[in-house]
């Protein structure tokens, strides 16, 4: 049941001349419970039912039809307050959570339809660096939430492997590399081979002619640069597949920039027939003069095809494949320009499904300690910080917890989550300051935080065990830190939907940091076993399961598993 939603309609009913769903906007949660637990402030009424606001609050508490789940309504200040039974709010919350356990909180609203969604799209060759982690986590994040909610999701790794880049980079190759070299060092190797062609370049113009030539080689199948730039791309699946496994994803496809090759002349020549196309210098190029957009370059003046041409075919093929309800793209806000042109064009192209493709921007990640630079080769692997976070925290468990049994497993559990957690911990279309202390410390809001407050609460009902089998007496949960808890539970189910409503994955890693910390606030407030108070004891031992759930599949939404011991 959605309390607050329900309390609307109900004050609909009794002033009808506003909306329900205006009301619920207006509702507020007061700071203190001495002041109900929901609000309604009616001096915001005034002007719309030109009333003084006494009088609205006693004429909507004359026709308010107080239901079973309101204790008391009360007039205060130009509010109207209003307290919930909070023994009936416990034993609906709960049961809710008893029923459906860590399924609680999904639906079938999603009936079935297909979410694409493509994220992390790493490039080949390159290092798979901390730039990379927020599309990845919040891809991944999004992958789960859509999926809990009944939605068919499809995770595409739409890989960089096209592009003259790779054609200098063959070049270089042949030039000084060495198969053994680059079989050890892989990518790292392949970083050096690409920053050497470009310092080389510089005096050698040869080069980027060779590079060119080699490019050419790979578009006419030419099969000895097919051969090392399919070794190429195999020595880089294999590198990221490392961090794939440390951060438990999958993908379903990945069906990459090159894969696009033969798809792209109908799209070109839909263009063409539907006269968007045009010539300037050389290139076709489609005008967005008159959405204020810079033209979008089809094909080059040497008809080579773009990456925006790659992503046309690509749309396309998705909604043919996947006949998506919706296409994200989960790209750093630096290619804001390409997605709106892209989706300007399939719009222009008569493409219905142009309102269905979503940019799901997010900010720059940089590092406390020093940034990333790619062009001189000097780059943070994201598989080193994974790994410095899990020594971190094997060191930490050491200290606090020597006698902890998988040590290893868990110290990768929360190494790795602490991680993803931090940059799911803002809105993501804020930059992030990566700083490894900061997000492995346990006190502050992060994930070891979350998960040693799930561990707490499994430690407990451990300690409990089956001593506790009264029937709950809900009454004993009426406390204002017991209805704390209650209150961001039974809140659960809706920001998820809000979560996947907005592509906003932290609203999740928000609402189970605030769980966590009122969870802490009745543990240490108020004793939990009682052996005097079996009935209560049983009902404070609901909360705490329903608790434990919820952080549970809070964490693991966002990706992050939650161990019972830490
Ligand atoms: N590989 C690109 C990059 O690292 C991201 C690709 C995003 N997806 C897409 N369909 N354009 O910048």
């Amino acid at each position: 049941m959605d309390y607050k939603s329900e309390l609307a309609l109900l004050l609909n009913s009794a002033q009808p001349s506003l909306s329900a769903s205006e009301l619920e906007e207006m509702l507020e949660i007061p700071p203190d419970a001495a002041m109900g637990d929901y609000a309604l402030p009616c001096f915001k009424l005034a002007k719309t039912l030109r009333m003084a606001p006494p009088k609205i609050a006693a004429d909507l508490l004359k026709k308010f039809q107080k239901p079973g789940w309101i204790s008391k309504v009360e007039i205060a200040g130009g509010y109207l307050n209003f307290f919930v039974d909070r023994a009936f709010f416990a034993q609906s919350t709960l049961s809710a959570v008893g029923q459906q356990g860590e399924r609680y909180g999904s639906s079938q609203m999603g009936e079935g339809r297909a979410v694409t969604i493509d994220y992390s799209s790493i490039n080949i060759a390159k290092p798979f660096h901390i730039g990379h982690l927020s599309s990845t986590a919040i891809g991944h994040a999004l992958y789960n939430i859509y999926n809990f909610l009944g939605f068919h999701c499809v995770g595409i790794n739409h890989l960089g492997d096209w592009g003259t880049q790779f054609g200098k980079l063959i070049a270089a190759y042949k030039r000084w590399g060495n198969r053994e070299d680059v079989e050890k060092r892989s990518i790292q190797a392949l970083l050096e081979l690409y920053v050497r062609f470009h310092e080389e370049a510089k005096q050698d113009a040869a080069l980027d002619d060779e590079g060119r030539a080699w490019f050419k080689k790979i578009e006419d199948g030419d099969e000895e640069a097919l051969s090392i730039f399919g070794w190429f791309k195999e020595l880089t699946l294999k590198e990221v597949s490392k961090v794939y496994d440390l951060l438990g994803i999958h993908f379903d496809s990945y069906a990459g920039e090159s894969f696009y090759n033969d798809k792209m002349q109908p799209v070109i020549d839909e263009l063409k027939a539907k006269n968007l196309l045009e010539e300037s210098d050389g290139a076709q190029i489609v005008r967005l003069d008159d959405y204020e957009l810079p033209p979008c370059l089809i094909l080059r003046s040497d008809g080579a095809t773009l990456y925006a041409t790659r992503d046309l075919a690509a749309a396309f093929y998705r909604k043919k494949t996947y006949d998506f309800y919706k296409n994200l793209y989960v790209v750093a806000y630096q290619q804001n320009l390409h997605f709106r042109q892209l989706f300007q064009v399939l719009e222009l192209m008569g493409a219905d499904f142009a309102k269905d493709c979503v940019h799901v921007a997010f900010g720059m990640v940089s590092l406390a300690d020093g940034t990333i630079s790619t062009r001189e080769g000097r780059v943070v692997f994201l598989e080193d910080v994974l790994n410095s976070a899990i020594e971190k925290t094997r060191s930490v468990i050491q200290e606090k917890n020597p006698n902890l049994e998988n040590k290893d497993e868990i110290a990768k559990k929360v190494g790795v989550g602490a991680v993803v957690f931090s940059v799911l911990s803002g809105s993501r279309i804020k930059d992030i300051t990566f700083d490894l202390d900061r997000l492995l410390n346990f006190d502050g809001e992060t994930g070891p935080y979350v998960q040693y407050t799930h561990a707490r609460a499994c430690s407990l009902l451990r300690k409990a065990g089956e001593a506790y089998t009264a029937a709950p007496d809900y009454t004993a949960l009426a406390c204002d830190q017991a209805f704390a808890v209650l209150r961001l539970i039974q809140e659960f189910p809706g920001v998820i939907v809000k979560a996947a409503e907005k592509y906003e994955p932290f609203m999740i890693t928000r609402q189970v940091v605030s769980l966590a910390q009122a969870f802490n606030k009745f543990y240490y407030d108020i004793r939990i076993l009682d052996e005097q108070d079996p009935a209560g004891t049983a009902a404070r031992l609901a909360l705490v399961d329903a608790t434990r759930t919820v952080i549970k599949t809070g964490l693991a939404l966002i990706g992050i598993d939650a161990p019972e011991q830490m």
